[in-house]
């Protein structure tokens, strides 16, 4: 298990106190990491290789992405699930332990993957008995591991004037591999979740952690953004219950909700819907070929302030070893 550093009023691992007034025009920098799919060692194969390629490095990608001084120099690091890629304890202590190493453990947030929770085997229907609770039981070994909260939806305070609503958005008990990449939020949790946000209305920056996403854009939208088009069955795979989604924005349009922000789709997409911003998130383990041939970690920086409702999002690529 990882021990929280010792606090150190030197350190700039200590998180800055919330019992100043807000300062409304302070700016809050979060570097948005997802679908790390960290391995128990360092030669570990994803789950999901490519035909021709496996995919491999992963845990040496995520620590060379935290090294990074803008990945540093963030006020919070937000990390919307796969953390790991097939959930195993050693999986976790690889990510908790490169996160102490680069004195982040403060600073870090993290909402469990359909990797880090789900079956990703097969479960016989008379081994299926208490499976969802197992799985809760799974997600809760692996980030208290790090001391995050393991019940869902919790709430972080991270500065004044921002609030962090974390959700799990992952389809508990599934049977096999088959489903377990289905989003479900569920109506108790979007239950506690509406009344989180009202009792956090007087926050001025609200913000929405989940690994789903909320909302993936018709495949007509999608080729105009120059995404890949989703097709039916991946959608019906990938994708949460339309009642749960739509529930979802309701609620982030009703609370005034400034960012949402997921994983799970291994793709980098922004959208405005009804006033929130929808930020997805690569896979931030995935080489991706930058600029001149560049291979590179693309990690979205937000930054957001009390009294403006604009976020800026700015991705910078980390460079990995090589060129394409
Ligand atoms: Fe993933």
């Amino acid at each position: 298990m990882v021990q929280p550093p010792a606090a150190n009023p030197g350190s700039s691992d200590v998180a800055p106190p919330c019992t100043d007034p807000p300062a409304t025009s302070q700016v809050f920098r979060i570097a948005h990491l997802s679908d790390l799919h960290l391995t128990s060692t360092d030669d570990g194969v994803r789950t999901e290789t490519k035909v021709f390629k496996a995919l491999r490095g992963m845990n040496a990608a995520f620590r060379k992405v935290l090294a990074d001084p803008r990945v540093q120099g963030s006020d919070l690091v937000l990390v919307t699930g796969d953390v790991t890629d097939r959930g195993e304890d050693a999986s976790w202590d690889v990510f908790w332990n490169a996160i102490g190493a680069a004195g982040l453990l403060s600073r870090t947030l993290v909402v469990p993957g359909n990797h880090d929770v789900c079956c990703l085997d097969l479960r016989l229907p008379w081994n299926s008995d208490g499976a969802t609770q197992a799985d809760v039981e799974r997600a809760a070994r692996g980030l208290q591991k790090g001391g995050q909260k393991s019940e869902f939806p919790w709430v972080a305070l991270p500065a004044p004037g921002i609030a962090i609503f974390g959700l799990n958005s992952n389809n508990l008990g599934n049977s096999s591999v088959v489903t377990n990449a289905m989003g479900v939020l569920g109506y108790r949790q979007l239950e506690k979740l509406a009344r989180a946000l009202y009792q956090h209305r007087d926050v001025p920056v609200k913000i929405v952690a989940l690994h789903h996403s909320p909302n993936i854009p018709h495949p007509d939208t999608e080729r105009i953004r120059r995404l890949s088009p989703t097709g039916t069955l991946a959608r019906l795979l990938h994708e949460l219950p339309a009642d749960q989604r739509l529930g979802l924005r309701l609620l982030c349009a009703a609370h005034r909700v400034r960012l949402v922000v997921h994983g799970h789709l291994h793709r980098l997409e922004a959208r405005r819907i009804a006033g929130t911003s929808l930020l997805g998130a690569p896979a931030t383990t995935d080489p991706w070929v930058g600029p001149e041939g560049r291979v590179e970690y693309r990690v979205p920086l937000y930054t957001v302030a009390a009294n403006r409702s604009r976020v800026t999002r700015e991705v910078v690529g980390v460079a990995a070893t090589g060129r394409a």
